[in-house]
């Protein structure tokens, strides 16, 4: 059984921690890129929490469906206004199967990191594949694995400090996996959160597509089409599934 590491505790202050990427300036340039991209067709959101982008995509006339392990953020969804007309089903997206013939399938937000093993992250491409029809697309947004900001010798990076909370980012370079250390002082007590994650290059997720069945249609350094470059951090990639 897999762990949810989105339970009550955290599904309950997650639209607050991520109120700087629901802002509409914030999602507005994702809804344009998706729903250009799903046309008149269905789509499916893998890890589609509590609406940040499914929400609005639907307001934009996007069929949606979505898959989500944690029944706590779906709760959240459930609750909010419009998500009525979304299927949303618990399940794991690395091999929950809703059917076939959407023409989008999408995973934002890192999730593809929640997969912490390769074998996982390659199901999850050929189970995106499973669901799309012939000629349909498969949106993915990462970042890119950011070891360049490791000196030789270092494997612990600091991502986030300030007077409260104090992230850490542990690597593992054998494994390419890596820990994301949480702590904060809540209600004047320390309190730890440490997340399993995967890390995975541009070019091996293009690999998992080809194995999928699909091709690249095109990565940009974000939802606005910035070019991808060596310096880039992050990636929004597009595969096609073969029209055969
Ligand atoms: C970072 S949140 C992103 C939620 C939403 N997509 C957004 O953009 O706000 C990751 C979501 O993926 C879900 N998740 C993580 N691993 C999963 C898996 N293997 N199968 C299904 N859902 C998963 C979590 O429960 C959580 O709701």
């Amino acid at each position: 059984m897999k762990r949810d590491y989105f339970g009550e505790g955290i599904a309950e202050r997650y639209d607050e921690d991520a109120a700087a990427q629901s802002t509409p300036e914030a999602v507005g340039p994702v809804v344009e890129f998706l729903s250009n991209l799903a046309g008149d067709g269905r789509a499916l959101e893998f890890g589609i929490g509590t609406g940040r982008i499914a929400l609005p995509l639907h307001d934009r006339g996007v069929q949606i469906d979505g898959i989500d392990l944690s029944s706590a953020m779906l709760r959240r969804l459930r609750s909010k206004p419009g998500a009525d007309s979304i299927r949303a089903v618990e399940g794991d997206f690395a091999s929950t199967n809703l059917g076939s013939g959407y023409g989008l399938v999408f995973l934002v937000f890192n999730t593809i990191n929640n997969l912490t093993t390769q074998d996982e992250q390659v199901a999850c491409f050929q189970n995106a594949a499973d669901h799309l029809e012939p000629g349909g697309y498969f949106v993915v947004e990462v970042g890119v694995p950011n070891l360049r900001v490791l000196p030789p010798g270092q494997n612990l990076h600091t991502f986030h400090l300030s007077e409260s909370r104090w992230g850490i980012d542990e690597y593992h370079f054998a494994t390419q996996d890596f820990t994301s250390h949480h702590f904060a002082v809540r209600d004047g007590e320390l309190r730890r959160m440490s997340v399993p994650f995967r890390y995975v290059f541009p070019e091996e997720l293009d690999l998992m597509a080809k194995i999928a069945g699909m091709s690249r249609l095109g990565r940009w350094a974000g939802w606005e089409h910035e070019p991808f470059t060596d310096d880039s951090t992050m990636h929004v990639s597009v595969w096609q599934k073969s029209r055969e």
